[in-house]
């Protein structure tokens, strides 16, 4: 696999105006990257936009919710008409949620999936025809979770939308082989990474713990977790190594994978007899 140089490219990045998404934004500026920053926040993207001014880079801002295909699509079509090339577009966007599974309303958990799942396929639908079309190498990046790799319950949607997630890349790095176009998928599998993430997130709170268990969560992240700009380094350079799979945090990726497979492959040995 050929390596890729980012540097005077254009990136696309949805959940551009906080934590991870912020921290791609930046990084691109400093790459001298032309980059469409996407988000539902126009405050903060606005103020992202002149971080990456700063870094170097040529920000346009556009107020898009990624739920919504044809405001994604409108988001395509403005770059390609725009700068006639996107060499990574990074489908970052996504929310969490706390609360049982029987207790989540319905349009809640809907939302989680518009927003993590339908939200990426958006994304790969509207730029792919495009990239095909510019005959420019291209690299759709997209951002599971080590929710994906592990099982953790009370975010079971999150978690939910993850795996799918993760499963949507995979099979997408198939049909790219398939097909022989020139395009890169790669999955992001982040760890701990030190943004509102649980700030952002929603408790339902029935069982009487979310609001907490949403604090706790964002107290570890604080503790423990890498900054944006960090996983931001790494998340490009995997992406450039046209990685399949991105991690932030190898050694936690591979404890939860195995301890995960360990569990499915005693249970397919051990029916319970
Ligand atoms: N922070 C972590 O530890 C961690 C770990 C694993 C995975 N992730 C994933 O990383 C990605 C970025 O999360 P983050 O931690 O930076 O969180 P964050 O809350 O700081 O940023 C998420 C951004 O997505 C935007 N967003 C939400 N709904 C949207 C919509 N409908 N349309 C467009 N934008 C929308 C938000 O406005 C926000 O700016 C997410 O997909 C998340 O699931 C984060």
């Amino acid at each position: 696999m050929r390596r890729t140089d980012f540097h005077g490219g254009v990136a696309v990045i949805t959940g551009a105006a906080s934590g991870i998404g912020r921290g791609l934004a930046i990084h691109a500026g400093s790459l001298g990257m032309r980059v469409a920053l996407a988000d539902v926040s126009d405050a903060e993207l606005a103020e992202v936009a002149r971080y990456v001014a700063e870094a170097g880079g040529t920000p346009e801002v556009h107020h898009v919710d990624v739920r919504d295909y044809d405001q994604v699509d409108a988001l395509a079509k403005t770059v390609f008409a725009r700068w006639g090339q996107v060499d990574v577009l990074f489908n970052n966007a996504g929310i969490q949620v706390h609360g049982l599974s029987w207790e989540v309303p319905a349009d809640l958990w809907r939302r989680v999936v518009d927003v993590n799942l339908m939200g990426v396929f958006h994304g790969v639908r509207a730029f792919i025809p495009r990239m095909i079309a510019s005959g420019h190498h291209s690299h759709v990046v997209n951002t599971s979770s080590i929710a994906a790799l592990g099982i953790f319950p009370f975010s079971t949607a999150y978690g939910a939308t993850k795996h799918g997630n993760l499963a949507l890349t995979e099979a997408l790095a198939l049909e790219i082989e398939a097909t022989g176009i020139d395009v890169v998928a790669s999955a992001v599998i982040p760890s701990a990474v030190d943004t509102a993430i649980f700030e952002h997130a929603i408790a339902v709170d029935t069982d009487g713990h979310g609001h907490e268990d949403n604090l706790a969560k964002r107290k570890i992240i604080g503790e423990t977790g890498i900054t944006p700009a960090a996983a931001a380094a790494t998340i490009f350079e995997g992406a450039s190594q046209g990685l399949l799979f991105i991690h932030t945090h190898p050694e936690d990726s591979r404890e939860f994978w195995a301890e995960r497979a360990e569990k499915v492959s005693t249970g397919i040995v051990d029916v319970r007899a």
